[in-house]
């Protein structure tokens, strides 16, 4: 053999590891190495399937800012994506793993605080006028239609914290076996209702048939590994400060920060003097959208009864109304 073939030794001891690799599964690795031999140079664009992403905005209608509301919310929902990737692995968290959890914690912390301060952008991002257009071709859909947004909040926290306040204490001791009965309970059935007829919309009939199925299953099977049971049987000194400064922050990022820049959106494009204007979901959006009114609270026990009696009032007061 010519010195053209000979090999470093570095290069002969991961020919010896793919031959062991292959070999232990059955397969030979000379006609992998066959497929290496003609197989294409990866390209950015097929590896991140860019010519498909960007296919797939399709206005229906002319007008041009409505691919800034459909491109937006894909951005959001990527965002969404990245979130339920860390608390999906939650699942697989060893019950004393306080480090592990304060990881994912901060991961979707970031990503909040990007959708919010993306929101801010949206706040001036389309116009009225053109917004105001094209939003009857869209009836009845509606944001409200995120599953993934519901995905976020079951994986967060137990279940009765999503029910109306009224059954969320009287609940605390729920069991895996009565999120069914609880279910219709849940807080944002009572939120589309319709405004003349207090009977469901048809934003919220569409949205139960297809995802009521899943949902209820994501909530029975994530009853002890959702983040509040995680965080409430971490053993005593695991329940750092750190971590609970984070958990403070995930409730404020996704059930003040958040829901606030959205509202804030809706009241900058559906209001219009005289009066505002009824949301293609048709729900009362007015009373339905401001945290201090529903109070989605994650985890109570971190916060003084002050904080949960005015929770998101603040906010509201200063960046909607101008005041303190
Ligand atoms: C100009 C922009 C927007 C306006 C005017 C707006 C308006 C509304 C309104 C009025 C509702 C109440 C339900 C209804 O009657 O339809 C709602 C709910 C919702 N929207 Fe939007 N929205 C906007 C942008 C977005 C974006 C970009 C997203 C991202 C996915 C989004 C996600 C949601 C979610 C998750 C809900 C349910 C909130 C809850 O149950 O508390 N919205 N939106």
């Amino acid at each position: 053999m010519g010195d053209e073939y000979a090999f470093d030794e570095d290069i002969l001891k991961k020919l010896n590891a793919l031959q062991e690799k292959y070999a232990a599964m059955g397969q030979d690795l000379s006609a992998y190495l066959d497929g290496l031999l003609y197989a294409d140079y990866l390209t950015y664009w097929d590896y991140i399937n860019l010519d498909t992403l960007l296919s797939l905005q399709h206005p229906i209608t002319p007008i041009p800012d409505e691919s800034i509301f459909i491109i937006y919310h894909q951005i959001t929902e990527l965002y969404f994506k990245l979130a339920l990737h860390e608390l999906e692995q939650l699942n697989s968290c060893a019950p004393t793993d306080c480090a592990s959890i304060l990881k994912r914690v901060n991961r979707v912390n970031r990503y909040f605080e990007a959708l919010t301060h993306s929101f801010e952008i949206m706040v001036d991002g389309m116009d009225q006028n053109q917004f105001l257009k094209f939003r009857m071709s869209l009836l009845p859909a509606s944001g409200f239609q995120s599953a993934q947004y519901r995905k976020i909040e079951i994986r967060c926290t137990t279940f009765n914290r999503l029910l109306n306040e009224d059954h969320r204490d009287a609940n605390e001791g729920y069991q895996p076996g009565d999120i069914e009965s609880l279910y219709p309970f849940i807080y944002w059935k009572a939120g589309a209702v319709e405004l003349s007829s207090g009977k469901k919309t048809l934003t919220l009939r569409q949205f139960e048939v297809k995802y009521d199925r899943d949902l209820l299953e994501l909530a029975e099977n994530t009853f002890e590994v959702n983040l509040r049971s995680l965080w409430q049987s971490l053993p005593p000194d695991e329940q750092t400060d750190e971590l609970k400064k984070a958990l403070r922050w995930l409730d404020i990022n996704v059930n003040i920060n958040w829901p606030l820049s959205h509202y804030k959106s809706a009241v900058r494009y559906l209001h219009r003097n005289p009066k505002d204007i009824a949301a293609t979901g048709g729900t009362n959006w007015q009373k339905y959208l401001p945290p201090r009114f529903q109070k989605r609270i994650f985890y109570p026990e971190l916060w003084t009864t002050k904080e949960l009696k005015e929770w998101g009032k603040t906010w509201v007061e200063k960046e909607v109304f101008g005041h303190d």
